[in-house]
């Protein structure tokens, strides 16, 4: 009976000291809306009902998002290839991991990404934030960890699970999971928004474009029947300077679909037709988000307009609005100083 009461009371014990080790539910849960300041002429962004932004999930997902526990070796966080003085992109052609592993696509900015509904990466196969950064932590050519080992890193930090007890409520260190890791990366992402830019001052009344950004302007958007028409509208439109449709813009020449080196939007869908199709991507800050295109191939922005300006590279589904343009270097000067006005950069 003695001995039977003697493990009773360690069982008892050990049960205690487990749990006062791992319970935290004496940290007050009371989330706090957070008011997302959105811009009058952008649609409403769609926000999933199961993860509302709260005060306490962006302040998580922010610190994440600069957490290099995340990677395998300590040494990459979201930040390494997605940096804030850079429109949260990078500035080398293809983005480089764990181990100095280089990947085989460019860097993408995220501001506005809240508000993209049609896939997210340049082949749109991850559909919400909070599918998307569960990739980046398992890929081998970025952070090259896995999930359990990030689990428990964050199980065991000493700053982690208040933190996620405050945002998500979560009683035990051991519910802290990679969807909840997710979740509170989606929400510090949704609140990347840029509407404030010298374009969108103009718009507003506030500024006044220089006449070299004005003709600029009216080529990209084919406001002026006495300049040439860039066509750049049918495809970067705003307020989001993207339609957010696949498009061939025609950077390389194939005489058969099947022959694209990175086969983009057609390897998700596996419609052929879709191959060398990407997501028509934001203009917004893209003086600041060098180098270009979903392979980094164009240096400099009077690179990208000498491409659409000679009209691309022939394959059967280029798009139509893909042709020779005849601007003049004066043409290509100002549209480059309009794409100038599409800045506006947090430092
Ligand atoms: C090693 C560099 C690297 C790291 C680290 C990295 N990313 Fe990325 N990110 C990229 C590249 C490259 C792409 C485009 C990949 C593609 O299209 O296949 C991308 C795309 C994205 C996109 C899609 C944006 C859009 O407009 O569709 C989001 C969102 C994103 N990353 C968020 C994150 C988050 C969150 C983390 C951290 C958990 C992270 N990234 C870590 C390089 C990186
Ligand atoms: C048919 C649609 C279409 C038209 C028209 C078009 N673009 Fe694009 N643009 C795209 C697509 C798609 C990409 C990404 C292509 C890729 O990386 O494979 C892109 C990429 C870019 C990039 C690089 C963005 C980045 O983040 O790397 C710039 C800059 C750009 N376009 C500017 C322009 C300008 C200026 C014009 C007008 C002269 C124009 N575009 C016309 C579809 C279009």
């Amino acid at each position: 009976m003695i001995r039977f009461l003697m493990v009773w009371m360690m069982l008892t014990f050990l049960g205690n000291c487990n749990r006062s080790a791992s319970d935290l539910t004496h940290i007050p849960f009371e989330p706090t809306p957070y008011e997302l300041e959105e811009p009058e002429h952008f649609v409403k962004m769609e926000i999933p009902a199961d993860n509302p932004l709260t005060v306490e999930g962006v302040e998580l997902g922010r610190q994440l998002f600069f957490e290099r526990a995340l990677s395998l070796d300590s040494t990459i966080s979201c930040m390494s290839c997605h940096m804030p003085g850079r429109s949260f992109s990078d500035n080398v052609p293809l983005s480089v991991g764990v181990g100095g592993k280089k990947g085989v696509r460019s860097s993408m900015t995220l501001i506005n990404t809240g508000y993209y509904h049609t896939g997210l990466f340049w082949d749109g196969r991850a559909y919400t934030l909070e599918d998307q950064a569960l990739e980046p932590v398992v890929n081998p050519v970025e952070m090259a960890s896995e999930w359990p080992e990030v689990e428990r890193r964050l199980q065991q930090s000493e700053t982690y699970p208040a933190m996620f007890r405050a945002a998500f409520g979560v009683s035990r260190k051991e519910e802290i999971d990679r969807f909840l890791v997710a979740k509170a990366l989606a929400q510090f992402q949704r609140t990347l928004i840029n509407s404030n830019s010298k374009f969108d001052k103009v718009k507003r009344g506030d500024a006044q474009f220089t006449a070299s950004e004005q003709r600029g302007h009216d080529i990209f958007f084919d406001a002026s029947q006495e300049l040439p028409d860039a066509e750049c509208a049918h495809c970067h439109i705003d307020p989001l300077f993207t339609t957010l449709e696949y498009e061939n813009n025609g950077l390389d020449q194939v005489d058969d679909l099947d022959r694209f080196r990175d086969k983009g939007r057609g390897a998700i869908t596996e419609q052929r037709y879709q191959n060398g199709k990407f997501r028509v991507p934001t203009l917004r800050n893209i003086a600041r988000t060098a180098p270009y295109m979903h392979d980094g191939r164009f240096k400099t922005l009077a690179e990208v307009v000498e491409h659409y300006n000679e009209g691309g590279h022939f394959s059967e589904n280029v798009s139509p609005n893909i042709r020779k343009l005849h601007l003049s270097d004066r043409d290509k000067a100002d549209l480059i100083a309009f794409l100038g006005t599409l800045t506006e950069i947090y430092e």
